[in-house]
């Protein structure tokens, strides 16, 4: 059993020998595995999906109030002392009702994240691989775009897809400059989809408003110019960091484990692309 920390590629497989059967990793996402070179030697990869969409997508949207409605920068600024008072214009934000969500990416995750803002009043676009499962559309009222224009057209552009070669800095300078500059970027998948070099440049120039982080590049490491902007919301990967979640994700691990040593089929492997 693996998390997204360690890195199993072949020369791991080597270095654990023929007895190698599975790796479990207790996360859904497992872009830190080589999975070609582990089943070429005949290991089973599974991961932890289902279990952890809930989590992640609070989270989300934790992060997706946080910036909006400047709720850290407030928090900074109580705990610093600064003197206040309640005033009309005193940080203002900005509201979610009828603003448009941008998902990237709408498989479990992306779906929660997208009824969630449902109710906070918000309309649902969508762009991703794959077509959405029959009925999604309707249950949120989402409608398809190519990522170009999701970007030009969400007031909140939220990331929800694997960290693949294809995704790998998705989000640039170029996807940057293509958003609004009202808008907000929020990531909670991984830290490599976007380029954070380009998104500090970005929030520098006014190219975009806001971004909620829970995963980083080159994590732990946050780019230090998005440390000390008031306009970024960050959490250390905390997206499925409950008691109930880690939990779930810890027990289906080790039942994938279980279920392989004993010759059957894991419940969650990873799926063949
Ligand atoms: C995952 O499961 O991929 C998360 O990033 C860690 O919980």
């Amino acid at each position: 059993m693996v998390t997204l920390k360690e890195r199993v590629d072949a020369a791991f497989a080597d270095a654990a020998g023929p007895g190698l059967r599975a790796v479990a990793t207790v996360a859904v996402g497992y872009d830190n595995i080589d999975v070609p070179a582990l089943t070429s030697r005949g290991v089973v990869v599974a991961h932890t999906p289902g279990v952890l969409t809930d989590a992640t997508a609070d989270i989300t949207l934790g992060l997706l109030l946080s910036v909006t409605r400047r709720l850290g920068e407030g928090e900074r600024l109580l705990r610093s002392g600064t003197p206040w008072s309640f005033e009309l214009d005193f940080m203002l934000g900005t509201g979610l009702t009828g603003r448009t969500l941008g998902i990237v990416g709408l498989g479990q995750i992306g779906r929660a994240v997208a009824r969630r803002a449902r109710a906070f009043g918000m309309e649902i676009v969508y762009t991703g691989r794959r077509p959405a499962p029959a009925g999604t559309e309707e249950e949120l009222a989402a409608a398809y775009l190519p990522l170009p224009e999701l970007l030009a057209r969400a007031d909140v552009v939220s990331l929800h897809c694997p960290l693949t070669a294809d995704t790998h800095h998705l989000i640039d300078a170029d996807a940057l400059a293509t958003m609004k500059p009202t808008a907000f970027l929020l990531n909670t998948a991984r830290g490599p989809v976007v380029d954070e070099a380009a998104l500090a440049d970005a929030l520098d120039a006014g190219t975009i408003a806001g971004a909620g982080l829970d995963v980083f590049e080159h994590e732990p490491e946050v780019h230090p110019g998005l440390l000390g902007r008031d306009d970024v919301a960050l959490a250390p990967h905390l997206g499925s960091a409950t008691v109930a979640t880690r939990t779930a994700m810890a027990t289906l691990a080790a039942r994938n484990v279980v279920a392989v040593l004993r010759g059957e089929r894991p419940p969650t492997p990873v799926p063949a692309d």
